[in-house]
């Protein structure tokens, strides 16, 4: 087992105390924490087990910046209109009514995909699907994204629709585990049809705001030496960074599946997802598409900013403030167990346990730094790095075709697991992977293909009693 190194735990051990007298009514561990165990984010820990896990500001936001992040998370989750000005903004076409219909407490909604076998029906959808013709260009009638859903008197761009295959297969014991590959479709186009052939359609769940202030501090020369020394060819395994060039500034992506932007996309997500303009978007995301030229939002008037810059950077405050949840049950012997059998599975190859963020910190929007978040020891479980997860289980694997900066389709960056074993309290649901398609911590696993192949054979050929072991330590991050 790996020795840890916590900065902070005496510091944190008295403020346990304190949360847990201010937080009535939520959950809070009363087991004591080990020294230096289970801290996953430093200074920036929480010890909370209830659905709030992820939504809970660090102890240090007090005085203005606790009012600027309530101000952010009341944005958040404020549910915008049709209506212009304050509050409104929402479409004509879009995909979520607000960050947080798709991001519920900071986590990940439960994806419609299962729900409703697609596109929500009652006005909302939990899920991004990325569009382009087959030669990677955009369709000019609809953009980058689908927005499957519409304000009153507008059509949806189109709805998705997903098949799933199953398949059974066995582990060497006996035991047995299904899969299920996803098929989209999208039917009611509202302007020219475009033939299946011509598409390439790629479907994301939102993934858990978990230690966002952090990748954002995160020291990326650091990513940068893993990805140079990341190269284990006995396993297979050799991470590459994304670099992305945006707002003029080139640099180590590391938010998204595909590691493809470089800060947290707030301008981006109030307008491509929300159809919601600000400084950076002016322009309704749908400027240019037929319904618009046709007249049908006639009466809508675009002249308005619905957001302004000071409300995006409240909400990117808010995301970058959040809290770390602890581990837990971290003295329970299987779960220890769990965590040899991490390492002996070489899941620690990718999803790197620690980290060290840079001493200046993180960088608001409005260039103001967060310091407290500065020379921390971090537990992310990821090494933010992309990797080839493979293209053959049940003849696809995690191979979207979809091409976002250097990734090519079937890389992913790794998925950052810290809060991961949170998640079923959260958001009331197990569903994982960037689509959604995995439906238990086992199926995640035994999709990882690729470079992920060596990694997962060795947990496929565990006795079930370790496999167990390894997805009780998933549960207790
Ligand atoms: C329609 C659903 C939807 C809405 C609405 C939405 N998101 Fe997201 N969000 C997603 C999906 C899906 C992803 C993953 C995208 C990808 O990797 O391509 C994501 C990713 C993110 C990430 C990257 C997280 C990481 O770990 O790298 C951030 C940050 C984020 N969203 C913030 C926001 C904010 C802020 C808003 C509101 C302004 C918002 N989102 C609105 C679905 C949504
Ligand atoms: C080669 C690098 C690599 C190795 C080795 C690896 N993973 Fe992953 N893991 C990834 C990537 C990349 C993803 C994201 C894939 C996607 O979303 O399609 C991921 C996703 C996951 C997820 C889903 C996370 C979520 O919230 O959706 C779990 C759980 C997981 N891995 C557990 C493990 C375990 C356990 C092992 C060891 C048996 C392991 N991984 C080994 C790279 C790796």
């Amino acid at each position: 087992m790996q020795i840890r190194k916590y900065i902070y735990p005496l510091v944190l051990s008295g403020l346990i105390v304190c949360t847990a007298c201010e937080d009535e009514g939520l959950d809070v561990l009363d087991v004591e924490v080990p020294e230096g165990f289970a801290l996953s984010a430093g200074t920036s820990t929480n010890f909370l087990t209830s659905s709030k896990a992820y939504d809970q500001e660090s102890s240090w936001i007090t005085g203005k910046y606790l009012n600027r992040f309530n101000e952010g998370d009341a944005l958040y989750d404020d549910v915008r209109t049709s209506s212009n000005g304050q509050g409104g903004g929402l479409g004509p076409v879009y995909a979520g009514y607000s960050c947080g219909s798709c991001h519920l407490n900071a986590g990940r909604t439960r994806p419609t995909l299962w729900t409703e076998g697609g596109s929500g029906s009652s006005g909302f959808s939990s899920m991004l699907v990325y569009i382009t013709r087959r030669n990677g260009a955009f369709f000019r009638n609809y953009g980058r994204v689908l927005h499957d859903q519409a304000i009153y008197g507008v059509e949806p761009e189109g709805k998705l629709k997903v098949e799933w295959r199953y398949e059974t297969f066995e582990f060497p014991d006996g035991e047995t585990y299904e899969l299920a590959a996803p098929t989209y479709t999208i039917t009611e186009w509202y302007a020219d049809s475009i033939r299946p052939e011509d598409l390439f359609c790629t479907v994301r769940i939102p993934l858990r705001h978990v230690g966002m202030g952090q990748m954002m501090a995160i020291d990326t020369r650091e990513i940068e030496a893993l990805a140079a020394k990341s190269n284990y060819p006995e396993y297979g395994i050799s991470g590459r960074c994304n670099y992305i060039t945006e707002k003029g500034v080139t640099g180590v992506g590391l938010s998204g599946n595909k590691a493809q932007h470089l800060d947290l996309t707030v301008e981006l997500g109030f307008s491509s997802d929300m159809g919601v303009t600000n400084s950076r978007y002016p322009e309704e995301i749908c400027e240019g598409q037929a319904q618009v030229d046709q007249g049908s939002m006639m009466g809508l008037s675009y002249d308005q900013l619905d957001v302004s810059t000071e409300e995006m950077e409240d909400v990117d405050l808010y995301m970058q403030s959040l809290s770390v949840p602890a581990r837990r049950n971290v003295n329970d012997p299987q779960v220890q167990r769990g965590e040899q059998m991490f390492y002996q599975a070489k899941c620690h190859l990718c999803h790197t346990v620690t980290l060290h963020t840079r001493p200046r910190g993180s960088t608001l929007l409005n260039g103001t730094q967060l310091t407290w978040l500065g020379s921390q020891t971090i537990h992310p479980y990821s090494d933010f790095l992309l990797h080839d997860m493979g293209s053959e289980i049940m003849d696809v694997g995690l191979n979207d075709n979809y091409v976002s900066g250097l990734a090519r389709g079937n890389e992913w960056r790794t998925t950052p697991l810290w809060g991961i074993g949170l998640q079923e309290v959260v958001n009331g649901h197990t569903y994982f992977l960037h689509d959604g398609r995995a439906r238990n911590f086992v199926e995640a696993i035994m999709w990882h293909g690729g470079e992920g192949e060596a990694s997962k054979n060795l947990f496929k050929n565990m006795s079930k009693e370790d496999r167990d072991a390894l997805v009780a330590f998933l549960r207790s991050l």
